[in-house]
């Protein structure tokens, strides 16, 4: 949760800020500040670690514990790395423990079996889904690797030679996790065991050929308990047909079935622009909006491609409404691989992977609509992954 401070009140104008954590595919992981003040909107770097690995791609908050945890995507191999980061109040990391992992760790997901934590990643290029167990001092140890194999190649061969598990999220009851595999065309569905928490595989959801499923987000109505949910809904975005699917979701003693309700495509049905690819996928905070990100579709001119709006739910975010498609909204860069709303706040962090850049944009959560560009700034390497700190 992003909480902002008060920074010194100098020369009599007070100024509010948050931090920001980048990864850039150059081994280099960046804390930022943005900062609001009489004088605007800006972002400014203010230390990194290189302790991450060669690629960072993926970065995962624990702000419970104030723990950062960093995936290295090893894009030469042998090997990815995972590690674990203790932030600072000034936004220092010092690195905890690491672990070397099979290749290509791209997103990674919290979990809680009992009173213990735990954390699954999926593998891109090692094709696998591993688990892992946290201790209280932010070390980890290694529970379980999935690895799979295709029998023959997807749709889109090219894209599609082998299993590439590119997600992970965890369900609202905190009972499964699901792992889009963009490879395969399929969502994997684990069972959490609650005393142990391992992942238990149960028959996985499948989707139409040559869509690569890359990352998904549940929407349950706002405020209500997880435990008394009866209106659950999963959006997953797929990358290679630029789609967003719609499933109503059902538990039974133990199980969770997905039924689809509704797809189009990221431009709310109008055909993609050719070479363009879906990324990523968020509800608002103010659980109203379903937010994607899309890369080299240039909607808003070269180097300028966009986010897509829906709408799900009414305005107080408590009732479901047919998904509506709101338009698209300027990512001010370009492959706009990753962002994160800030939820307590008017922005959207972007990671503009072709950019080398971080940018922040307004955004009103109320209506949806997006905002202007308020701060931007220039970084060494890809950046691939970019979320708020407190
Ligand atoms: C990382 O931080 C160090 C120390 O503040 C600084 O000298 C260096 O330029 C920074 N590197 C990058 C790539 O930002
Ligand atoms: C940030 O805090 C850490 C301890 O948490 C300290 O080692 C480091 O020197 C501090 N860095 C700056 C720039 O103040
Ligand atoms: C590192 O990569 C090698 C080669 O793919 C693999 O055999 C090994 O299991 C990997 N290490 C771990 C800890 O997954
Ligand atoms: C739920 O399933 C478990 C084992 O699968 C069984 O032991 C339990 O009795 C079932 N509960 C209900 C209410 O059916």
């Amino acid at each position: 949760m992003k909480v902002p401070y008060l920074i010194a009140a100098l020369f009599g104008t007070s100024s509010t800020a948050s931090k920001l954590y980048a990864a850039s595919y150059a081994g280099i992981v960046t804390t930022l500040e943005f900062s609001k003040s009489n004088a605007g909107h800006e972002l400014t770097t203010i230390s990194n670690s290189t302790a991450c690995g060669p690629n960072p791609s993926w970065l995962m908050l624990d702000a419970k514990d104030n723990w950062l945890f960093c995936l290295d995507e090893g894009l030469n191999g042998p090997n990815g790395t995972l590690t674990s980061f203790e932030v600072g109040a000034n936004g220092s990391l010092s690195k905890i423990h690491s672990l070397e992992t099979v290749l290509g760790p791209v997103q990674s997901q919290i979990y809680h079996a009992g009173d213990r934590k735990f954390f699954a990643v999926a593998h891109y290029t090692g094709s696998s889904v591993t688990s892992y167990a946290i201790e209280s001092s932010g070390v980890f140890t290694h529970l379980q690797t999935f690895t799979y194999k295709l029998d023959a190649p997807g749709a889109v061969p090219d894209r599609q030679e082998a299993p590439h598990p590119h997600g992970v999220i965890l369900d609202p009851t905190g009972q499964f996790i699901l792992v889009p595999d963009l490879g395969a065309d399929l969502v994997r569905i684990f069972h959490i065991n609650p005393s142990t928490g391992l992942l238990e595989p149960r028959k996985p959801l499948k989707v139409s050929p040559g869509a690569g499923p890359r990352h998904g987000t549940f929407w349950t109505p706002k405020g209500a308990r997880p435990g008394s949910v009866t209106d659950t809904r999963f959006y997953l975005v797929t990358e290679l047909n630029v789609h967003l699917t719609g499933y109503t979701v059902h538990y039974g003693n133990g199980t969770i079935a997905l039924t689809k309700f509704y797809e189009t495509t990221t431009f709310g049905g109008s055909q993609p622009p050719s070479g363009s690819s879906a990324a990523e996928i968020a509800i608002s905070p103010a659980n109203n909006h379903i937010v994607i990100s899309n890369r080299g579709d240039n909607t808003f001119g070269a180097q300028n491609d966009s986010l897509s709006v829906f709408s799900t739910a009414d305005h107080s975010g408590k009732y479901f409404a047919n998904v509506t498609y709101s338009g698209q909204i300027p990512a001010y860069g370009s492959f706009p691989r990753q962002f994160e709303i800030a939820p307590n706040d008017s922005a959207i962090a972007l990671a503009l992977q072709r950019n080398h850049r971080v940018g922040v944009a307004g955004w009103d959560d109320r209506t949806g609509h997006g905002g202007p560009l308020l701060a931007q700034k220039d970084l060494e390497g890809e950046i691939v992954c970019v979320v708020w700190g407190s």
